[in-house]
């Protein structure tokens, strides 16, 4: 079967995707996005971590013909979602979590040819520059999926308290930090998009 759908922002297709292929193997094999992890291939890891039309998924777990016409952004193209969502919304419309990115909104969003797909000479997303900066990442295997969930998270509630960060990140695992980094990582992520609201 071919699947037509948008990956970071681009048009893309995927032909002979047999019945039972997984996103997370169109990412990784067909679209060379190796960005999004591939540990436990059942949904309770969260390494695989994509938005599909804006919601957090396993993308193990759901079926490449399932993303028929729909949007997918993966870490590769998380800054450049990043971006658009700040040009999109000047003053902070989204960090203030009044609206979020519609749907129509991220259909008109491409990103430029070169970064969504290879993650190279891109910008960091603020969440990206928070984990650095909070020393969230140790093997990093985890980190991908974590940072489109805390993106997420803070696109829709720009001031979440610890038990909402708790919430939002329970699905992924990360076997070396201990969490606590992370937690700093997106409390210290939504303290400078407050800043950067209020400024
Ligand atoms: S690889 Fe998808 S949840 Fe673990
Ligand atoms: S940093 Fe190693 S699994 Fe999270």
């Amino acid at each position: 079967m071919r699947v037509n759908f948008t990956v970071n922002g681009r048009q893309q297709e995927a032909d002979d995707v047999w019945e039972g292929e997984s996103l997370l193997y169109v990412l990784r094999e067909r679209m060379g996005l190796p960005g999004s992890k591939n540990a436990c291939e059942q949904g309770e890891c969260g390494s695989c971590t994509v938005r599909l039309d804006g919601v957090p998924v396993c993308a193990c777990l759901v079926a490449a013909g399932q993303v028929q016409d729909r949007e997918v952004v993966t870490v590769e193209g998380l800054a450049d979602y990043a971006k658009h969502r700040e040009d999109a919304h000047p003053g902070g419309g989204c960090a203030s979590g009044a609206c979020g990115t519609t749907l129509d909104a991220a259909k008109r969003w491409q990103s430029k040819p070169t970064d969504g797909q290879t993650g190279e000479a891109v910008e960091l997303a603020p969440i990206q520059q928070a984990f650095i900066d909070a020393g969230a990442v140790q093997c990093g295997f985890c980190t991908p999926g974590l940072l489109v969930a805390a993106d997420e998270l803070l696109e829709n509630t720009p001031s979440p308290s610890d038990q909402d960060i708790r919430e939002a990140l329970s699905g992924n695992l990360c076997r070396c930090t201990g969490y606590e980094k992370i937690l700093d990582a997106v409390r210290l992520a939504a303290a400078r998009q407050e800043e950067a609201v209020q400024s």
